[in-house]
């Protein structure tokens, strides 16, 4: 596996990947294309936008353009104590997880940014066992003091989060 910026001529395949993720376990999304397309779109043109994906190596796929297995996608956030780096969102295809393809895409990330000067990485992240373990693993630490609040539009919703 081979992990590259990401270009603008991975958007569909990267639109397709994330309904498919998301859509599955544990997270049980109901993204449509066209939600995920605008969600995407809106993540890859905000400002300090940073994206990468991984792919099978060039050799293994005869010239041709090979659809990304995983991506990670965030933007920098300019913060007192230097830059910081919100992680939007990070997925591997359902078939090509546990099979190192996220660690090594973190690993990546962690890098890039360490040579771009970054202070810190950041994420918020649903359930506590897995996907939060496989950040714990990834030396992230959980913050005690930070709390994340929402407000709901009750009667807006379309969708019942169950279990939530
Ligand atoms: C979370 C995710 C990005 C991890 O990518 P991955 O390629 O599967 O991860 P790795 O193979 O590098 O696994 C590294 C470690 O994470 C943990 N982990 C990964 N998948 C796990 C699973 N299904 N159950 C329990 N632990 C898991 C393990 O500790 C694993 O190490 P090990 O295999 O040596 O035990 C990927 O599984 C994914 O896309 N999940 C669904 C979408 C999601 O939840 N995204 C994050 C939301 S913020």
């Amino acid at each position: 596996m081979e992990i590259r910026e990401y270009r603008s001529g991975d958007f569909k395949a990267c639109v397709e990947l994330f309904v498919r993720v998301f859509n599955g376990e544990p997270c049980r999304d109901q993204w449509t294309q066209e939600r995920a397309s605008q969600y995407l779109d809106e993540a890859v043109h905000r400002r300090g936008f940073l994206g990468y994906v991984a792919v099978e190596d060039a050799s293994a796929r005869h010239g041709a353009q090979a659809a990304p297995q995983g991506l990670i996608f965030g933007h920098k956030v300019v913060w007192w104590n230097g830059d910081q780096f919100m992680i939007q969102m990070m997925c591997v295809e359902t078939g090509t997880q546990r099979r190192g393809v996220g660690s090594a895409l973190l690993k990546h990330l962690k890098r890039q940014l360490d040579l771009k000067g970054f202070m810190q990485i950041n994420l918020l992240t649903r359930f506590q066992e897995w996907p939060a373990s496989f950040y714990r693993k990834a030396g992230f630490l959980e913050s005690e003091d930070l709390r994340f609040f929402y407000y709901f539009y009750k009667a807006r919703s379309r969708v019942t989060l169950q279990g939530r």
